[in-house]
């Protein structure tokens, strides 16, 4: 693949792998061609990593280190993304910038849907999207608007004046425009002439290009094809490569013959008749939509029902990048069961022309799809075109689908719907219903229609045909992709859906008056992009401290000269790893068979546990856990071997072969349920009470029980695991680079694991790809491995996870159970409470114990419950082991305490927000129940700023009348507050220190223990050294985290880095400082700074140093029917201190917002009913995208807040936001609860977490959800465990 080729042989690294699979954009490039018809030259984006390096002739490919640099000049797409902010990590970076190019390169004048729509497949984890928006929509003329109040009002455009700014508040921009470089098209790279030479005047020959496994064959005519497929039928044809790729990756699919038609224009050839358009198969699917969105300006627009259903379809299928290059044919002939074309091609009467000896026409219709990826077309036939119809008078078409993310994922459930009416009449002529997402493949309800047909349209009919499709379309309950409950109501309601938009037409064509009311309760969200963040001044003068600086490594991250590790050029000799993992949850090892491993060309060895030369295991938290595994497996995906070989794909060959023998232990536990029934914990449980809660219940006015469950989250940071180990010195000592937060920790796992003392190893941590928790203990475990290879290959060794390898070994955030039984008084306030958490630890301790801990620390959030018991207990499975995210266990915590203040409200029919806030919240100085004395009146002012901000009593009634109004649809929103500790209450994390060195050309070198991964810290650290030395922040260089500079690092982690190292910068910087006093006062015109402790048996401590407060608010609009969402606006408030950088920390606010939207309502592991993870990379497993950011996110820092206890009264902001994603999840809670009242039904009901589209709908109470039989329990095997 390009890819490969780009970053290994060319040593282009900018482009970057984050998936491999098409699906998080990291790798794009663009593409260039010259059409010798038009002689124009064509510009698209596309993912290196699907794209054949055979396929390239006559193209030019443009990186991200083509269009700019820091040595030259770097390019405005760069420099606005970087200077927007747009880059923490940096990862997804280059990937975000050639999307943008390409798009300037097309379009200098992007509009805002096109700048989205160009952003939409790609990923980042860190920033939230939003800054990355606000530097591309610079270049389109709608950002010139003051965007001050999203729909319009009050905005600049109307003439209205800019919103109202206290005295100290900076304007809402983070950059400055006024700075910004010019785009100049003219200083773009030209397309290459003699390319263009080349496609005029050389005659198209034939390729083959021959390599080891496999012979690539590229014909230029059809006849060539024709008589290719005849010889070999089996040979798929790659056009886009968007199907066959992922199947030979990701599948192990071979094929010893590829022909690649892309040259064979016949293929590509487009006919407009008045009958219809037939299009080439080769046009890739941007293509289509080009000439769709074309032929629907210029015919009459009843002629254009098909061609709109189509586009509708194409608007949300895969990212630009993918449609760029997939094929219309190709997408057909995949017969993916949830193709969103296939269900509107065949309802649509669409006509294939097809050719193998001789040439015919199939309809594309039932008979065509017969079976998964399987069409009737015989093996050596090739597709030529398809023919797409014009719609016929009284005909109208719609189109549906609902994925788990509204863009670049693949649907659920899809469909094509098409009726004719006999003209002048109500009456059904035709009437065709095709879905893709309930079989096998794309199915037809034959019998619905046949059942409809010459029938009315009316109430009568309809109430019918959900009868009979409810019978037509059935799907076992252990179908592959579980959700079948929900996939059924979605036949029926997006049915129900068709139905409403007809009765439209009708009303149009045929009646008059009353429907319409009904219908308008339809129209789509508003889709409207609008930000504004909103910062405080408290600072003047030339100290960057408090300033909005971009970070520091913005720019070579936006131009890819940023190295990360795998970016690191290979060593001499270098050798690759690849990891070998048990197939099975819980076995005994019998034998590891290495002999066929040993034998694959350019495998040098195999690593067992026998390998190692120290301590086999490490210890968490006095618990052992094997490095690689010695007699025993406990999940899927438990390391065993490694084997490691001269290239990647040999160890990958070998590592296919290893053989281990297994004997099945009985009874895996997967569940928390299982746990709890054979006692299966990881000790000590947790225990905390103040008050008594027993006693207090006996007073109160109502008890309530409940239980909510909360899914793992996939960390998901865009670079994984990464490392290379490279022996080196006269005593074997050890360089070892890579990527994590705690390098201190792999050093010292790294020498016991070989048995060296820790002074032999010496790690490097140049920046991270993005860490949130995950870069910590499983990267120290791989860096044992991938050390102990180099140890005893005496060669330096590189290990790079593949994603699936990633989330498959590594784990997650811990699932929980949380369960509540709460006493409290008919005005709200709470008197008792008991929580019960149980966590899914998976198969080792890990640090779960200190995460059971946190759960309990936290499980107070913002309320004063005078008799409050929590325990908790990590529980021992047979899944991967999970390890700390973003929050350690707090983000679980406060979502059962908050769900249950969520309870309450609903027994007593009031808002939560009252129950919250007047009723419980704290109020003055208080204790916790851990006896931490703190005063909440920066609690309290986030709360009633946030209210206040987000005008929230008005848009509370509105919300009410907009649900009176709507029945399909309707609004939530919920106010959530946090109050999170700050600083790890294990004490040998917490130190920090820091080495500065002043070379006599005045340039300052900073050394210290925090490792960048996107949060901004060695930003803030040369800010904070740029203070303190008196100096400018250019002067100041900060280096790579290196044990060897700085020893005994903290990890960066639990939101205290820029505390802990702060502080050590400043102190280093201030002794230095006083020891240049005598050579300063010489010269007076020369230029140029706890006791933190938990006590579980007293349950008590001081074990944070200080509290950062927050408030969020968000509102949701719900589409009942398919349980989709959208958030319609956000407001945060934040209580951070003074911020050292308020750019840094408002990316930080709107990244962790974001990521925990991502956590409560859409991202989702599922694993199979033996303990493998089916969800294994972004084709699986959805995290937020640009089409997810709030439509209206609003960011606020409290002013006048001070924090004596960090440094220059900062706060630690890393982790705490994320939380607040849970309003979003309380907010969908919210409308769910006016859905359900439609029904008739009120009251506390169960809504687990993520809500993803599935439980919103099923939770919604429609009454199509109610027409589906639920399975009976036990009676089935479901396609996925229910985890926790
Ligand atoms: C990240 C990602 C997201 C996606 N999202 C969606 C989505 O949301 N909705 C959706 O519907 N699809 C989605 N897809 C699927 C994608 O649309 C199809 O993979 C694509 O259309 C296939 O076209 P291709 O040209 O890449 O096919 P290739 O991979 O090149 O070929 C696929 C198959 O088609 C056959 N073939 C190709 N052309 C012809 C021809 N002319 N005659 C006969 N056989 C032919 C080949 O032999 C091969 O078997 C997604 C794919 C990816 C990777
Ligand atoms: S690496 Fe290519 S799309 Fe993810
Ligand atoms: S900045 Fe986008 S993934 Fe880190």
């Amino acid at each position: 693949m390009l890819l490969s080729y780009l970053r290994e042989r060319l040593r282009l690294t900018g482009t970057k792998y984050g998936c491999g699979g098409g699906g998080c954009g990291a790798c794009t490039v663009m593409v260039s061609r010259y059409q010798p018809s038009t002689k124009t030259i064509l510009h698209y984006s596309a993912n290196a990593c699907l794209l054949p390096v055979c396929q390239l002739q006559g193209a030019a490919v443009t990186t991200v280190e083509g269009i700019g640099n820091t040595k030259t000049r770097v390019h405005p797409v760069q420099e606005r993304i970087a200077k927007a902010h747009g880059s923490q990590c940096g990862f997804c970076t280059p990937g975000m910038v050639m999307s943008m190019y390409t798009l300037l390169r097309n379009k200098p004048q992007p509009n805002m849907e096109d700048i989205t729509e160009a952003l939409g497949g790609n990923l980042c984890r860190c920033t939230g999207y939003r800054p990355i928006v606000d530097g591309c929509k610079t270049f389109s003329q709608e950002s010139n608007c003051c965007q001050a109040n999203g729909n319009g009002a009050g905005c600049c455009l109307n003439g209205d004046s800019s919103p109202q700014r206290s005295e100290n508040e900076l304007p809402p921009q983070l950059f400055d425009q006024e700075d910004l470089l010019p785009l100049d098209p003219t200083q773009d790279l030209i397309f290459p002439p003699e390319l263009i030479l080349m496609a005029e005047t050389e005659p198209q020959v034939s390729q083959l290009f021959r390599g080891d496994r496999m012979v690539w064959v590229s014909p230029v005519s059809l006849e060539e094809l024709i008589q290719l497929k005849t010889s070999h039928p089996q040979a798929p044809l790659v056009m886009g490569n968007t199907n066959i790729g992922p199947d030979i990756k990701f599948k192990g699919a071979w094929h010893p013959i590829i022909i690649s038609p892309t040259r064979v224009q016949e293929l590509f050839k487009v006919t407009k008749t008045p009958q219809g358009v037939c299009i080439g198969a080769g046009c890739s699917l941007s293509v289509v939509k080009a000439l769709l969105e074309g032929l629907v300006q210029e015919i009459p627009e009843e002629k254009t029902e098909i061609y709109r259903s189509l586009l509708q379809q194409l608007g949300n299928l895969g990212g630009q990048q993918i449609r760029n290059v997939a094929t219309i044919g190709g997408n057909i002939v995949s017969a993916y069961p949830n193709s969103d074309l296939n269900p509107v091609f065949a309802a649509g009467n669409c006509i294939l022309n097809v050719a193998s000896k001789s040439e015919q026409e199939i309809l594309l219709n039932k008979d065509f799809f017969v079976g998964f990826g399987k069409t009737s077309l015989k093996p050596d036939e090739v597709v030529l075109s398809v023919f797409i119809p014009v719609s016929r008078q009284g005909e109208f078409m719609r189109a549906f689908r609902q994925a788990p993310r509204k863009e670049n994922a693949l649907a659920t459930v899809t469909t094509g719907m098409r009726v004719m009416f006999t003209e002048g009449s109500s009456v059904v002529k035709e009437l065709s219903i095709y879905y893709g997402g309930v079989g096998p493949c794309t199915v037809s309800a034959t019998k619905t229609c046949a059942a409809v047909i010459g029938r009315k349209w009316d109430e009568q009919t309809l109430s019918e045909a959900y009868t009979q499709l409810l019978d037509e379309i059935s799907l076992s309950p252990s179908h592959p992709g579980g959700q079948v409950e929900f996939r059924r109501s979605l036949t029926l309601s997006l049915l129900f859906k068709f139905n409403l938009q007809m009765l439209h037409k009708l009303w149009e064509m045929v009646w008059t008056g009353s429907l319409f009311a009904q219908l308008v309760a339809y129209l789509h969200l508003k889709n409207l992009h609008h930000y504004t963040g909103t910062f405080l001044k408290y600072q003047s003068g030339d100290d960057p401290v408090g300033r909005p600086i971009m970070h520091r490594s913005a720019i070579s991250q936006a131009t890819g000269e940023a190295v990360y590790c795998d970016d690191i050029p290979k060593m001499e000799g270098e050798l690759h790893l690849v990891l070998v993992t048990s197939t099975r949850p819980h076995a005994k090892i019998l034998d590891i068979d290495i002999s066929e491993a040993l034998q694959v060309p350019g495998v040098v060895d195999v690593i067992t546990s026998k390998d190692i030369p120290g301590k086999k295991f490490r210890t968490f938290t006095g618990i052992d856990e094997d490095i690689l595994a010695q007699n025993e497996v406990s999940c899927v995906g438990h390391m065993v071997c490694a084997v490691v070989a001269d290239t990647r794909n040999q160890a990958k060959r070998g590592a296919a072969v290893v053989k281990i023998g297994y004997e099945d232990l009985p009874g895996p536990v997967f569940t928390v349920e299982e746990a709890i029934e054979k006692q299966s914990f990881f000790l000590p449980k947790r225990m905390i009470e103040q008050g008594n809660v027993d006693e207090a219940f006996d007073k109160v006015d109502h008890i309530y029980e409940g239980a909510i469950r909360l899914g793992g989250q996939e960390h998901f940071y865009m670079e994984t695991q990464s490392m290379v180990v490279v022996p080196s010195g006269e005593e074997r000592e050890l360089k070892v680079y890579l990527s994590c937060q705690h390098p201190t920790y792999a050093q010292e796992s790294i020498a016991e694991t070989l048995g060296i003392p820790s002074n032999r190893v010496s790690c490097h941590v140049k920046r991270v790809g993005g860490a949130f928790g995950g870069k910590v203990t499983k990267t120290s475990i791989i860096a044992c491995i991938t050390s102990v290879a180099a140890w005893k290959t005496g060669r330096a060794v590189r290990c790079v996870l593949e994603r699936g390898e990633d989330m498959l070994i590594t784990g997650a955030r811990h699932p929980v159970l949380g369960k509540h039984k709460v006493g409290f008084m008919n005005n709200g306030r709470i008197m008792a409470a008991d929580l019960h958490y149980y966590a899914n630890s998976g198969n080792t301790a890990d640090e779960s114990l200190l995460v059971i801990e946190k759960i309990l620390l936290h499980l107070d959030n913002a309320y004063n419950v005078p008799n409050l018991r929590g325990r908790s207990v990590a529980c021992k499975t047979n899944l991967p082991s999970n390890t700390a995210f973003r929050g350690f266990g707090v983000p679980q915590s406060m979502l059962v305490t908050e769900n249950m203040i969520n309870d309450v409200a609903m027994m007593l029919g009031c808002n939560a927000e009252e129950v919250r806030g007047k009723i419980n919240m704290y109020k003055e100085v208080s204790l916790t129940h851990y006896k931490f004395e703190f005063d909440p009146k920066n609690l309290l002012r986030c709360w009633d700023e946030c209210k206040e901000k987000s005008d929230y009593d008005r848009r509370r009634k509105s919300i009410g009348q907009f649900n009176q109004q709507n029945r399909w649809k309707k609004r939530g929103m919920a106010t959530i507050p946090i109050k999170f500790d700050i600083f790890c209450v294990c004490v040998s994390v917490r130190q920090a220190a820091s080495l500065v060195h002043i070379y006599k050309d005045g340039s300052v070198l900073v050394s210290h223990g925090g490792t960048e991964m996107g949060q901004g810290i060695h930003t803030k650290m040369q800010q904070v050294a740029s203070r303190e030395l008196h100096i400018p922040a250019s002067l100041i260089h900060i280096t790579e985290t290196n044990t060897s500079a700085v020893p005994n690092t903290c990890p960066s982690a639990a939101s205290f880095g820029t505390d802990a190292n702060g502080m050590a910068v400043k102190d280093a910087c201030e002794t230095l400082y006083q020891r240049l006093e005598p050579v300063r006062k010489q010269n007076p015109e020369g230029t140029w700074g706890h006791d933190l402790h938990m006590d579980w048996e007293k349950q008590e401590g001081q074990p944070y140093a200080y509290y950062t407060y927050g408030a969020c608010c968000s509102e949701v609009e719900v589409d009942c029917l398919t349980g989709d969402y959208r958030t319609v606006r956000t407001d945060i408030v934040m209580d951070i201190g003074r911020s050292i950088n308020p750019s840094v920390d408002i990316g930080q606010i709107e990244g962790a917002f974001i990521q925990g939207l991502g956590l409560y309502t859409m991202e989702e592991l599922k694993f199979s009913p033996s303990g493998v993870l089916y969800t294994r990379g972004p084709s699986q497993y959805k995290i937020p995208a640009v089409c997810d950011i709030p439509l209206q996110f609003n960011v606020y820092l409290l002013s006048g807040s001070d924090n004596p206890h960090a440094i220059y009264s900062s706060k630690g902001i890393g982790e705490p936001v994320l939380f607040l994603g849970s309003s979003v999840f309380f907010a969908i809670k919210d409308a769910v609860a006016a859905s359900r009242v439609e029904a008739g039904m009120v009251g506390p009901f169960t809504l687990d977490s993520p809500a993803t589209p599935e439980r919103t709908c099923l939770a919604c109470n429609t009454p199509f959800t109610q027409k589906i039989p639920a399975s009976k329990q036990g009676s089935f095997q479901p396609w996925a465990l229910n985890i926790p």
